[in-house]
């Protein structure tokens, strides 16, 4: 059976489709499946931020093909692990989850390095060198996953 990881941030255009896009390529499909989802629903259905897709493109990945999504309680059903990208994530997430056991599957992405960082900053609202410093922090992270699931 497949290892199940979901990445989460706010509006699922920005943040999580990057740390989908980049866990995906560093890992076996056929042993590990990777999604995101947004907590807000604002961008229902919508590609990702262009910003995202641009930086995604400089380093060899393709995102654009990926659709926005609310994270859902089926989720918790559904999914091992669930990569929160900050504090806020984390609350709204936590807040859906009815057992012990679902709680346990939520953790801080950046939690998985020490870089003395424990939120992915929302680059949203700045330029593309946000996005470019949320790439990489997000790549460390995600090489650090694979290398526990590979
Ligand atoms: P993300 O960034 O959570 O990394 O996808 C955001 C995208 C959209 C909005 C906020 C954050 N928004 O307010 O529309």
């Amino acid at each position: 059976m497949k290892t199940k990881v979901l990445m989460v941030c706010l509006g699922n255009i920005c943040r999580s489709p990057l740390a989908e896009g980049i866990l995906k390529s560093k890992v076996d499909s056929n042993k590990v499946f990777v999604d995101s989802a947004g907590t807000a629903g604002y961008h229902v259905g919508n590609p990702p931020d262009h910003r995202s897709v641009a930086v995604a493109q400089k380093n060899g990945l393709d995102i654009s093909g990926q659709r926005c999504r609310k994270f859902s309680q089926l989720d918790f059903l559904e999914f091992d692990h669930i990569y929160v990208m900050d504090k806020s994530n984390f609350a709204n997430v936590t807040h859906l989850a009815s057992t012990q056991d679902q709680m346990n599957k939520v953790k801080l992405l950046l939690e998985e390095i020490d870089m003395g960082l424990t939120e992915v900053p929302d680059p949203y609202y700045g330029g593309q060198d946000g996005f470019e410093k949320v790439y990489q922090m997000i790549d460390l992270a995600c090489e650090a996953i694979a290398k526990k699931l590979n």
